[in-house]
């Protein structure tokens, strides 16, 4: 599934992106809340195999967010599924140049888009680290409102955002 936006093109997040995935993840504050230094380079490559096997075994996942003027990596955006929660997750990160210019929003909304209309999704959620501003921000300008507080099976607390499809 390659989604594209009017400044993104959005291809299947797979191993030819470890590397530059790695890169963003090395940011300290940009991997604050989403793994910290669990996310080293071999950690990354754990988890983009981990994504590739999503996109297998449930046809979506995340894309890779490149520049569509340059190809520049800039990040991941996509939807996720929690077995434990029964639920399906959409999730963004982008590298700390990246941010700050709706760039999120726009890959948020295409995922939103494509969960609604081609895939059946009437309720996504975000699981979002109580102090993750940005992230809560970028939740609330999405329509998404608080559900629960829970703790992922890694130990974390987490606030789970929910929207339903309009
Ligand atoms: C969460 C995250 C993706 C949000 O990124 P973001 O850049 O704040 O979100 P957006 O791309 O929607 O950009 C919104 C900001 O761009 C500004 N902006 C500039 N141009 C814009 C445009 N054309 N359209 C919309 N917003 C624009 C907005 O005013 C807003 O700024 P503000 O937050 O100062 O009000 C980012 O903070 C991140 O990657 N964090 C680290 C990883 C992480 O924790 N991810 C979440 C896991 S739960």
């Amino acid at each position: 599934m390659h989604l594209e936006t009017g400044r993104l093109l959005m291809p299947p997040l797979s191993g030819q992106h470890t590397e530059a995935l790695a890169e963003v993840y090395a940011d300290p504050e940009t991997a604050r809340y989403i793994g910290g230094p669990s996310l080293h380079a071999e950690g990354t490559a754990d988890q983009v195999v981990r994504f590739e096997a999503v996109w297998r075994e449930h046809g979506l996942g995340q894309s890779a967010l490149l520049d569509r003027g340059t190809g520049a990596f800039l990040g991941r955006a996509g939807l996720h599924p929690w077995p434990e929660w029964d639920e399906v997750e959409l999730g963004c990160v982008l590298a700390r140049h990246a941010q700050g210019r709706g760039l999120a929003g726009e890959a948020a909304r295409a995922w939103l888009d494509v969960a609604s209309t081609q895939l059946g999704l009437d309720r996504l959620t975000a699981v979002i680290h109580p102090d993750n501003a940005p992230s809560r921000a970028l939740a609330t300008r999405l329509r998404f409102r608080v559900h629960r507080e829970d703790v992922t099976p890694s130990g974390v607390r987490v606030l789970v955002h929910e929207r339903f499809a309009p």
